[in-house]
Formats: structure tokens, sequence, C-alpha cells
């Protein structure tokens, strides 16, 4: 056996005896009862916090991406400055746009840039299909110097795109919400969109496995823009390729799918065999859970935008969907979206104090 991969094996098999299966937030993952509901959010780690700001001015964003060092110093620090349940992975979901031959570049005001110097995206069937272990190894090194730097008691998420989302980022010259290039691959009816989500699919799963093998305690795919579609299109275009990525997976953690306007279809992906749902805030959470059902986690769904305002109303709305999650397990609290640049650091922990708070009162009641 290589010594990576006696490593590799050692890393998560320390994980399943370890007490962090009892953390709250895997618990709550399994469905199993919790004293009071974990709580993270998505973005946790970013430009909401003063001491990122500060290191974003000495180091660009990809490179702290790529020094693994430095990405689990900014994940571990969000985590324990937020003293929220789970450590999310920081890094990218565009990162394996790199090896597969585009050039990323993060400007400040227009949000990420893909470009395509290889002229790639007229002839999709030219993208390479890559080698994480090799293309991206920062990523799997990450992964294990966050583990080592974080709490044993605290689970780390990792994480990657979904495949709809990571060829709107391939195929789209400006980024979303456009999709005019994917529709019409969608819609020609040709093998030219199964080829490239198949190849994208296997990629993903090969990266997934690699974060899980150096220690991830769970996995969330983020198929931010698979809701941009009519629900038909997305059942028989989109989920075909999240089922064989889940099934392909053969995840011994949860695996918990977030997307954006994706109401309608909840029932459908929770038939994936995926852990977890994360919703967004367009729906009750009642309503969502209803939809996904008794055995599938259901992880949201506060709107970003409150976590922006005024503290009574957010406390307020915090008590609403813990009302709504009425104490049931497998309830993850977390953000309909992202955290936005704009949150003023003190409401972001207070939104946790808050589910803190709320929450085991109401499992006492
Ligand atoms: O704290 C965390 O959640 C961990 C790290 C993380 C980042 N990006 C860091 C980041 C995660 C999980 C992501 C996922 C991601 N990246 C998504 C899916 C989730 C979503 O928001 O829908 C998407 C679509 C991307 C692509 C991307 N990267 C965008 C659209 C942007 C610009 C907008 C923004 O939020 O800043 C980025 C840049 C990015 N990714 C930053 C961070 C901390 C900001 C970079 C900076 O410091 O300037």
């Amino acid at each position: 056996m290589t010594k990576k991969s006696s490593e590799a094996i050692f890393s998560s098999e320390a994980g399943r005896g370890s007490p962090r299966r009892e953390a709250i937030f895997l618990k709550a993952a399994r469905c199993e009862r919790t004293p009071r509901t974990p709580v993270w959010l998505m973005r946790q780690a970013g430009r909401s916090m003063p001491s990122y700001r500060k290191l974003r001015e000495k180091v660009p964003f990809l490179e702290l991406c790529k020094q693994p060092d430095k990405a689990a110093r900014v994940a571990v620090q969000a985590a324990s400055e937020l003293e929220v349940d789970a450590a999310i992975l920081f890094s990218d979901l565009l990162l394996p746009l790199e090896p597969m031959g585009f050039s990323l570049h993060y400007e400040r005001t227009h949000g990420p840039m893909v470009a395509d110097e290889r002229g790639l995206r007229r002839d999709p069937a030219c993208i390479p299909e890559i080698d994480p272990e090799r293309d991206l190894a920062y990523v799997g090194e990450a992964v294990r110097a966050t583990r080592a730097m974080l709490p044993a008691g605290i689970p780390l998420i990792g994480f990657a795109g979904g495949p709809f989302t990571m060829a709107v980022y391939m195929l789209e010259a400006d980024g979303p919400p456009d999709l005019a290039r994917v529709r019409s691959m969608m819609g020609q009816g040709t093998s030219a969109w199964e080829d490239l989500l198949t190849k994208i699919t296997r990629t993903l799963v090969r990266f997934l496995r690699m974060q899980i093998e150096a220690g991830a305690d769970a996995v969330q795919i983020f198929d931010t823009w698979a809701g941009s579609v009519e629900p038909g299109d997305y059942r028989t275009r989109i989920l075909p390729y999240v089922r064989a990525l889940v099934r392909d997976l053969h995840a011994e953690v949860p695996v918990i799918y977030f997307g954006l306007g994706l109401s309608e279809v909840l029932a459908d992906i929770a038939a994936t065999g995926v852990q977890g749902i994360g919703v967004d805030s367009q729906i009750a959470l009642k309503k969502a859970w209803q939809r996904v059902g008794p055995k599938t986690a259901v992880q949201g769904n506060l709107d970003p935008a409150v976590l922006v305002g005024p503290l009574p109303e957010l406390r307020r709305q915090v008590r609403d969907i813990l009302d709504q999650a009425a104490g049931r397990p497998g309830h993850i609290f977390n953000l309909g979206h992202g955290v936005l640049p704009q949150t003023p650091f003190e409401n972001v922990r207070a939104l946790v104090n808050y589910v803190r708070e709320l929450s085991a009162q109401e499992q006492r009641a």
C-alpha cells in the first residue's frame, strides 16, 4: 500500500470511530434527534469576516485556495469565530475548470470570470477529462490540513458544484444567469449534452471521493443554477446526473444537495438518495419538508437579506423557521443562499446565538 492510500484510509476511518460521529450536525444529517438544532452558514468564511478581509488585502483569492495551510486557517477561523456546528472547506466551486483548460479571474466588482482562451466552448467534446488526485491535489491537501487544524468534535464539509452548474460556468461566457448556450445544447436532443454531463459527473465523483478520503465528514453539492430551467427539463436533463453522482459516490458520509429555485422538484431530489437537501428562501420550510418526506434531512432556509437587517426581525425569523421545523429530527439551520458580503459580522454571530438559544428551548418544550 502506498503512503498516500494508507493515510487516506486512516483519516476516513478515524472519523467513523471517533466522537465526531456524534456531532450534532452529522446526527441531524442522519435524521437523528439532537438536543438543539445544528447551524452552519453557506459562505460563512468570507467577506463578512473582518479577519478574512484583512488577509485578502495581502493574498489573492486563488492563492488562498491553493495554499492548504492558509485555506485551512480561514476555514477553521470562520468556524471558531462564529461558533457554528460545522466547518466548510475554504475553496471554490470553479477550481476544477482550470485543469480542464479554462482560466479563472476573480474580480471584486464583476465576480468570477471564466475565460476560454482555447475555444473549448465551441467544441465541448475537446474539454479534457481530468484526474482530481493529480490536477487538484491541493484541494485534497487543504482538506487534510483543515481536518488536522479543526477541533476533533467539529465536522468538516467538503464540496463541489453540481453537474449542471459546472456546465453553466464552462459554457456561458459571462456566467449566469443568461444560460443561452446551455439551454440550446440541452434542447438540441443530441448526445453532446449527455457526453458533457457524463464527463463532468465522472470528474465530480472522483473529486468528491478524494475529499472524503482526505477526511471530509460530509459533502455538499452546490447546484446553484439547476433551478433556472423548467421542472420537466430539470427531471430529464439534470436529475439523471445528480442521481448518478450520488450513486457512484458510494459515500459513507452524508451528501447534501443544494440549489436555488428547486421547490417543484424537492421530492425528486430526495429520491436520488441524498441524505440532506438545502432549500432556498422561496419556499416555507414546512412546505419544503412535506415535499422532501421523512427520510431526508432539510437544511435552511433563512433569507440572507434578513441577516443584513435589524436584529429583532432576525430573531423573529429564526424563531419562525424553528417553529416550522417543530423539533422534528433532521433540521440543519442555514441560510437559503450564501452570506451576503455586506452582512455585519455581529449579525452572523447573533444569528448563531439565536439558533442555539431558541432551538434548545424548542426541544425542551
Ligand atoms: O465559506 C464558504 O462557504 C466556503 C467557501 C466557498 C467559496 N465559494 C469561497 C469564495 C464555497 C462553498 C463557494 C461555492 C461557490 N463558488 C458557489 C456555490 C454557492 C453559491 O453561492 O451559489 C459558486 C456559484 C461559486 C463561484 C463564485 N466564487 C462566485 C459566484 C464568487 C463571487 C461572488 C462572491 O460571493 O464573492 C466567488 C468568489 C468567492 N468564493 C469568494 C469566496 C470567499 C470571494 C472571493 C474574495 O475574497 O474576493
